[in-house]
């Protein structure tokens, strides 16, 4: 780290240290320390992830700063603040739970906050803002603190929200990390391949969490050999609400099945909006599914689904083959 690095980091210590304080023991997170409760979140998971509050008090950080003697040009490059014409500061984070986002070495690089109110004024996740040591691009949510237990299994689960890491953790399962609500990128990937040989995908159940996992999988075979497999969350919820709603043992059992297969996942997703029954739409569901199946880069992979495909719709698999044989040369 740099000299202004390393007082970055000792500044979000000391923001964090002061979020944890009002979430726990003051007043003004009492409400907050209440909405985490109902949302099933134990003492333990507030204290093992440091989650604090921002009150909607007006800049409780930056009077504490000032009190503290922090540095008024550090605090403005730290992102916690918004600056105004006349280059006032005040506080970035207002009402909202505070989640402190670690790079790999568990050193706090960022803030997200969750906001309490539900309107169009107010985006559910803040993030506060890239810096010479926070890039999105980069970091995964709890990487650093699920090092050993990812290593130990050579196995990570990737979730889509930190609320799911986290209610994840506390059914014991704590191999586990999360983008900051982007894609992954080829640096995402690069990181898990230090450290795993198996990629869960583990996402929402809803319709835009289907759509995460298709693309989570191409990106993740074009930068890996890694291997692949997804962990569908039934009925519309995400881990979370799972977890909370069905319980830890249900949760746990479903993470120790082995999942699903990325391309019988990839071969079911491409049957969205198509009515099977419908032999123009049996037609386009077959093109899909030949598509996905050139790309396999494992013959006898390759064969196990035209087998599959042969059987379901009771065409030649000689036939199937030609076509995949075209579908390929399409490509070239
Ligand atoms: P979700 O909408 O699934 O949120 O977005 P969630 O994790 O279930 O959160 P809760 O349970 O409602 O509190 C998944 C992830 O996408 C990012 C966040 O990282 C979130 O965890 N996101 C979502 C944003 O960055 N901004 C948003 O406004 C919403
Ligand atoms: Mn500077
Ligand atoms: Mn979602
Ligand atoms: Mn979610
Ligand atoms: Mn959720």
């Amino acid at each position: 780290y740099t000299s202004e690095q390393s007082a970055l980091i000792d500044l979000y210590e000391k923001a964090s240290e002061l979020f944890s304080h009002i979430l726990l023991n003051t007043k003004l997170g009492e409400d907050a320390l209440q909405y985490l409760k109902k949302r099933g979140m134990t003492e333990d998971d507030i204290k093992n992830f440091d989650i604090g509050f921002a009150a909607p008090e007006d800049n409780l950080l930056l009077s504490f700063f000032k009190e503290h003697k922090i540095d008024q040009h550090l605090m403005a490059e730290s992102g916690l603040f918004i600056e105004s014409e006349n280059q006032t500061l005040r506080d970035r984070f207002f009402n909202r739970i505070i989640f402190p986002i670690k790079d790999t070495n568990g050193k706090i690089v960022a803030f997200s906050g969750r906001s309490l109110v539900k309107d169009k004024n107010h985006p559910k996740y803040l993030n506060s803002p890239e810096t010479s040591i926070f890039n999105k691009g980069k970091v995964l949510y709890n990487f650093s603190q699920a090092r050993s237990e990812i290593i130990q299994q050579k196995t990570v689960i990737l979730y889509e929200g930190f609320m799911d890491v986290i209610a994840a953790h506390r059914a014991a399962v704590k191999n586990g990390i999360a983008t900051m609500g982007t894609s992954l990128t080829e640096d995402h990937i690069n990181a898990i391949k230090r450290v795993a040989d198996r990629v869960i995908i583990c996402f929402d159940g809803d319709a835009p969490g289907q759509k995460a996992i298709a693309r989570a999988i191409e990106l993740l075979r074009q930068s890996s050999d890694l291997q692949i497999s997804v962990v569908f969350i039934p009925d519309n919820l995400d881990p979370d609400e799972y977890v909370n709603q069905r319980g830890t043992a249900a949760f746990q059992n479903l993470m120790q099945q082995t999942g699903e297969s990325s391309t019988s996942f990839l071969l079911k997703y491409d049957r969205t909006g198509l009515n099977l029954a419908n032999e123009n739409d049996q037609l386009e569901y077959l093109k899909r599914a030949l598509k996905r199946i050139s790309s396999l880069k494992d013959a006898l992979e390759q064969d196990l689904y035209l087998n599959q495909l042969s059987d379901e719709f009771k065409i030649d698999k000689r036939d199937l083959k030609d076509q995949l044989r075209e579908s390929v040369a399409d490509r070239i």
